[in-house]
């Protein structure tokens, strides 16, 4: 039984039972080895495994999961050349949200992030929907047991109706060590059936189903200035990152710089007020708006948020955390790059509307 084992396992095909055995991951770099059952993704699998593979969208986009492919077979779900360099694909590069083994893989990492608690599933019920802006609520469920969670990483939710999970970053600090009720902020995607479904109607009480934590976007250590740019429902993460290394004593310079349409759309200013008023270090806010009209009372900056990046100071020596639309973390990026912040240095969490990725 064992060869048949093994040779089912070199293979990947099902063995006498019918059911494929998983593959085994060697992580050359780091000495360590992992299972990925059939079906899932290289970074699904290592994270199930409480291995820190470095991650951040999962998506295909931000090229975090990158890894080099030293031995075996894989297929992808989108070609790892969409975010990967031409010379880093060449040398092999993959990234490990779109990869599904097909054989065991020898595998080579640049780094791993710290261990990540494995995402566990839990059973919530709404506890409140309170509007925060005109097509932003804040989704507050309690849950059947606590949850421990970094500040910056997010949750899937469920609901039994609607097919499909939704990705949402936690968007309060408190007591996230250890909590059972916690809270979303959640834009409405006009045509898009969970956001659809939340909004209908009352939906307190209705059971959703919680899997989390997820994700590596999160403060880095350091004494190195913060920069966050962010952009509508992606001020979530920001804030609740923000939140916790004020309650941490963190005296860090910040610039926050938060992209919204219009003033109807700005949210959380009393909040960023606290956290601003209790920081350790200068804090800067600056609010952006892209769509305020021109004879509006509005005397503050206009225009694209991402423009913006260049006001933080020393920025060359910062640490910047990007959080909102693809187009926006994009173009902030590369105006950070242009303004000599490390590539390293740079962390952006890419704000899909998650329900259509
Ligand atoms: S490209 Fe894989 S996590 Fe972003």
């Amino acid at each position: 039984m064992k060869v048949i084992r093994a040779l089912c396992m070199l293979a990947g095909i099902p063995n006498m039972f019918g059911k494929k055995e998983p593959l085994e991951i060697t992580v050359s770099s780091h000495g360590l080895q992992f299972a990925v059952p059939s079906g899932k993704t290289l970074l699904e699998a290592a994270l199930e495994s409480g291995i820190g593979f470095p991650h951040d969208c999962k998506v295909g986009t931000c090229g975090s999961c990158r890894y080099r492919l030293d031995e075996g077979r894989i297929s992808e779900l989108d070609s790892s050349a969409r975010a990967l360099s031409g010379a880093d694909y060449q040398a092999g590069f993959r990234l490990g949200c779109q990869t599904l083994p097909r054989s065991n893989l020898s595998i080579w990492l640049l780094s791993l992030s710290e261990p990540v608690a494995v995402a566990q599933a839990f059973d919530g019920r709404i506890a409140r929907v309170a509007p925060l802006t005109g097509d932003i609520v804040e989704l507050k469920l309690r849950l059947d047991r606590p949850i421990s969670f970094v500040p910056g990483q997010y949750a899937e939710l469920s609901v039994e109706a609607i097919q499909g999970a939704r990705s949402y970053s936690f968007a309060d600090a408190k007591n996230c060590e250890s909590t059972d009720e916690v809270s979303f902020h959640i834009r409405r995607v006009p045509g898009e059936v969970f956001t659809g479904w939340l909004f209908a109607g009352d939906r307190l009480g209705a059971p959703v189903q919680v899997r989390g934590p997820q994700g590596g976007f999160r403060l880095r250590d350091g004494d190195a200035p913060i920069v966050c740019i962010g952009g509508g429902s992606g001020l979530a993460p920001l804030k609740c990152i923000l939140e916790h290394a004020r309650r941490a004593g963190c005296a860090r310079p910040v610039t926050l710089l938060y992209g919204a349409r219009t003033q109807a759309d700005l949210y959380c200013l009393s909040e960023i007020d606290e956290i601003s008023g209790q920081w350790g270090a200068a804090f800067r806010f600056l609010p952006v708006l892209s769509s305020e009209p021109n004879d509006s009372d509005w005397r503050g900056a206009r225009g694209l948020v991402a423009d913006y990046a260049s006001q933080a100071p020393d920025l060359a020596d910062s640490q910047a955390y990007l959080c909102g639309p693809p187009p926006m973390v994009d173009a902030a990026e590369a105006l950070l790059s242009r303004l000599g912040v490390a590539t390293e240095n740079i962390f952006a969490d890419r704000f899909f509307e998650r329900s259509q990725v």
